[in-house]
């Protein structure tokens, strides 16, 4: 797979911290080049890009807000002066902002859907307007391009105190699939990661509190929480040459969690 991930240009939203740090420093320790953006946190991005570097890969920073789309056009247009063509599109910055539903103001409701589900169509446009600038392969070669989109185990189950969270996963599940069914017969490939409970600032209030961790646990039954080389190890995959035939799919990796653990000995 090295090889092959060298020749490779990813463009990793939200990769300075979380899951998102974690893929965009996967596909640099296979020696890709990596375009690290952010939002606020910039140290954060600056530790991708050395572990990035460290790794073998190559790449940039650069501040975008992703539901924002003149500065998501603005990075596709600076990671195509610099390397040309981009090959990978890891679609994972995302937000919580969580409360009941009563108390929900528009704000946060605006907010987390602006981010998670517009910031995900906007920076999809860009990516395939720059793959189908590409050239068509022919029937035995591979996908001219690959958009991996992250979810959530709440894309399915669902999340309350965390509507507008669940809407926007819930959203992402259709915004795949059927722009996958539309790009297919142009050898872009479109897939989605739901991750479970995985260890990362966004969730660390209960993974870092034992009460809530152990609750946490029993939702989960492979009893581990997971950790971003988790997602990162199945983003490769997805990226891969090696998952060519795969489109239109969601791959949960959620030790379990979508198995429904309530019904382990009930029911
Ligand atoms: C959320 C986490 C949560 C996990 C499982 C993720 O999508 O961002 O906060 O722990 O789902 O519920």
């Amino acid at each position: 797979m090295s090889a092959e991930a060298k020749k490779k240009t990813v463009v990793v939203t939200g990769a300075s911290s979380g899951i998102g740090q974690g893929i965009a420093i996967a596909f640099g320790q296979q020696g890709a080049n990596v375009v690290v953006n952010y939002h606020s946190d910039e140290e954060g991005a600056n530790e991708t890009l050395d572990r990035i570097k460290q790794g073998g890969g190559s790449g940039f920073i650069h501040k975008a807000d992703v539901s924002d789309e003149a500065e998501v056009e603005e990075m596709y247009r600076k990671a195509e002066e610099s390397f040309g063509q981009i090959h990978i599109l890891i679609n994972n910055a995302g937000i919580q902002q969580d409360s009941s539903f009563s108390d929900m103001s528009l704000e946060q409701w605006n907010k987390v859907i602006h981010t998670n589900l517009t910031g995900q169509f906007l920076c999809a446009r860009a990516a395939i307007r720059h793959f189908e600038q590409q050239a068509q392969p022919g029937p035995e070669e591979m996908a001219k391009g690959n958009i991996i989109f992250m979810s959530s185990v709440h894309d399915i189950i669902p999340w309350a105190g965390h509507v507008n969270y669940a809407s926007s996963k819930g959203g992402i599940l259709m915004l795949m699939k059927s722009l996958a069914l539309e790009v297919a017969p142009k050898k872009i490939r479109v897939n989605a990661i739901s991750p479970g409970a995985i260890a990362t600032d966004i969730n660390e209030e209960v993974w870092s509190d034992e009460e809530q961790r152990k609750a946490l646990l029993k939702l989960i039954p492979y009893k581990r929480i997971g950790k971003p080389e988790d997602i990162a190890k199945a983003a490769l995959w997805l990226g891969s040459d090696d998952s060519d035939y795969v489109t239109g799919t969601t791959i949960y990796v959620d030790g379990g969690m979508t198995l429904y653990p309530g019904f382990v000995d009930n029911g």
